[in-house]
């Protein structure tokens, strides 16, 4: 049986082991290590089949050049699903789950970096139509969702994820 949950003590290393078989290289891996050592993860939720970690997802804080003080925004990123257990519904119910927690934690927005046809499925469109800019040079690739009627109201311009986005790369 599958089941979904918070990040718990002691599932950092399966957490990681995930990120590098799924990307097939170190790079998510470290940026979660940095984000969850760090405390800046908000929500982070991991997949459990049979007692192992098979799928993660984070979500982490994102700031808008022009937004009001109060607004919240997430990123997703990153969520992996070990390679034999992918294309089971795992992925999709982390999305959806870790979707429905931005919404009760009354967050305003969540931006996401993939593959469009995959994300809208989850009701993500096009942020460049909101005039949200990214820092990665992609276009129909930089999602948004946002969480509510006229949740991006006044909002607009560069979207910048955590430092450790950057910092991971090194
Ligand atoms: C992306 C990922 C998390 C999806 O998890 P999953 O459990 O395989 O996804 P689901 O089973 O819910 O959905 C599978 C469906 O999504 C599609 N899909 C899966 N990964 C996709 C991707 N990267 N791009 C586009 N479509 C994708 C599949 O075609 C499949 O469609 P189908 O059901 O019509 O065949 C997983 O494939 C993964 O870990 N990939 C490597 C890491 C990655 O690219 N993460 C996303 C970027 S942060």
């Amino acid at each position: 049986m599958i089941e979904i949950g918070s990040e718990e003590p002691g599932d950092s290393a399966a957490i990681q082991e995930v990120h590098t078989k799924a990307f097939g290289g170190p790079l998510e891996a470290k940026l979660v290590r940095l984000i969850t050592e760090r405390k800046k993860a908000l929500i982070s939720l991991v997949t459990v089949s049979e007692d192992s970690v098979v799928g993660h997802i984070l979500f982490s804080r994102v700031t808008i050049a022009n937004s009001p003080a109060a607004f919240s925004g997430v990123g997703l990123a990153p969520v992996a699903v070990l390679p034999k257990f992918q294309r089971q519904g795992i992925g999709s119910k982390l999305i959806r789950e870790g979707l429905e927690r931005c919404r009760q934690a009354r967050y305003d927005a969540v931006v996401v970096l993939g593959d469009p046809a995959y994300y809208s499925r989850f009701g993500f469109v096009r942020a460049a139509d909101f005039g949200l800019q990214n820092e990665y040079c992609v276009h129909d690739e930089f999602m948004v969702l946002p969480l509510y009627d006229r949740a991006l109201g006044g909002v607009s311009g560069m979207v910048k994820y955590l430092p450790e986005f950057r910092e991971a790369e090194c």
